[in-house]
């Protein structure tokens, strides 16, 4: 397979590694204290084109592949995974969403906003009792004509406080199972629509995770996405693009935590020399950089097959799987090899090895990987 990258590519790459550490680097530490991000470095995203990565250019987007998309996903998970989670729910989830489903209103509406990053999107499918099993929604859109009355309540919603745009997963028909599910466009200030009170995070500590109350809220028929029942698998749909973005995430989180202990190890002197040349550290190194490498080809591999028109579901779920571990594996030697320094916030790699935890979680977790993995070879 080649991985070659374009002199665009590398472009694109370079300016998402630029803008992580002049912009994004400064203040992440106090971010992750404070579960704040600020809407000027998300403007500032927009304005460079990462809030509409892969959207066509017609829409407002900036008309770039999914290779551009995981390379800027890497570049800023790096630095800031809560920045990135926002930036990945916002591209592979809400806008491939619209675009690939919505209809022309919709994407007029919604998506020339959601490109530009002047507004934001969250997608809405998390339940306290449907959280791996997506089929068992608890949330009601009862069908009265001319518009769908909402109830129910969504869990760990990313961007959930500040997003304009919320695509919401409902059951409108239990009879019919999962093809009784349908997908809705909720807009903020709906009546009815009360955004509850901020998760407190181990992880991914800047980015907003709230849980969401829908009371009665009148969604007008024209903001469902797609044909009646159509819901479920325009969720199954998106997701499998946005596993692709959250293995780039864990990517990042793991090579951050790699590049770290390199220079960290460089540095740091015991028993006379700079630790990278005992054999200990030396070995660590060796065995991350392997991993992280095993792990970029599959990203790459999953991205490439999304641009290619190939199907994705099984090696975007491998890329998340293998990644995610990567990703929580290699930042605790990362800690372990800054010694007693990676225990404290200013080495930042006690951030990263808390930020990796949630790549195993979200966007299913590790064992849904498995399912739609084992389910795509038994089916051949
Ligand atoms: N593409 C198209 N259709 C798909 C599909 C896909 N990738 N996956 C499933 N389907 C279809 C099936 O073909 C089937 O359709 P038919 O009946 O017409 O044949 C239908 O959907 C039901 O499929 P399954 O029987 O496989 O469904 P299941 O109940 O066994 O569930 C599952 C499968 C993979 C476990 C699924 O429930 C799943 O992915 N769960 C995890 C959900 C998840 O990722 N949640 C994360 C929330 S979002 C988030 O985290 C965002 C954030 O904030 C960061």
């Amino acid at each position: 397979m080649d991985f070659n990258l374009t002199e665009e590519h590398l472009m694109i790459r370079d300016a998402a590694r630029d803008f992580a550490q002049t912009e994004l680097l400064p203040g992440v530490i106090e971010r992750d204290e404070k579960q704040e991000f600020p809407n000027e470095l998300v403007r500032k995203m927009g304005e460079l084109g990462f809030m509409g990565v892969m959207v066509d250019p017609k829409y407002g987007g900036s008309g770039m592949d999914t290779v551009s998309y995981v390379l800027i996903m890497e570049e800023l998970s790096k630095i800031d995974a809560s920045a990135s989670v926002m930036v990945s729910v916002n591209n592979s989830l809400v806008c491939y969403g619209l675009e690939a489903y919505g209809s022309e209103e919709q994407k007029q509406k919604y998506l020339t906003k959601l490109a530009t990053g002047e507004q934001i999107g969250a997608f809405c499918l998390s339940e306290p009792e449907a959280g791996s099993d997506a089929t068992s929604q608890a949330t009601t859109a009862e069908d009265k004509g001319d518009y769908y009355l909402l109830n129910g309540t969504k869990n760990w919603i990313t961007n959930g406080g500040r997003a304009d745009v919320f695509l919401v997963i409902a059951q409108t028909d239990r009879s019919k199972k999962h093809k009784g599910i349908n997908a809705f466009i909720v807009e903020k200030g709906m009546d009815g629509f009360h955004i509850g009170p901020k998760e407190d995070k181990l992880g991914i500590r800047g980015s907003d995770t709230h849980t969401l109350q829908f009371n009665d809220v009148k969604v007008p028929k024209e903001n469902r996405i797609g044909e009646d029942g159509f819901g479920f698998k325009f969720a199954m749909k998106t997701l499998s693009g946005g596993r692709i973005g959250i293995a780039a995430q864990a990517l990042g989180i793991a090579s951050g935590g790699y590049e770290l202990a390199l220079k960290y190890s460089k540095e740091r002197k015991a028993f006379g020399t700079e630790i990278c040349n005992h054999q200990a550290i030396a070995f660590k190194l060796a065995d991350m950089y392997t991993e992280i490498t095993a792990a970029r080809h599959l990203v790459m591999k999953a991205a490439c097959d999304k641009d290619n028109g190939t199907n994705y579901d099984q090696s975007g779920a491998m890329a998340k799987l293998y990644a995610s571990k990567v990703a929580m594996e290699q930042t605790v030697e990362a800690v372990q090899i800054h010694g007693g320094n990676g225990f404290v916030k200013d080495y930042h790699v006690e951030r990263l090895m808390r930020d990796a935890k949630i790549t195993q979680i979200y966007e299913g977790t590790s064992e849904i990987q498995k399912i739609v993995i084992s389910r795509s070879l038994i089916k051949g």
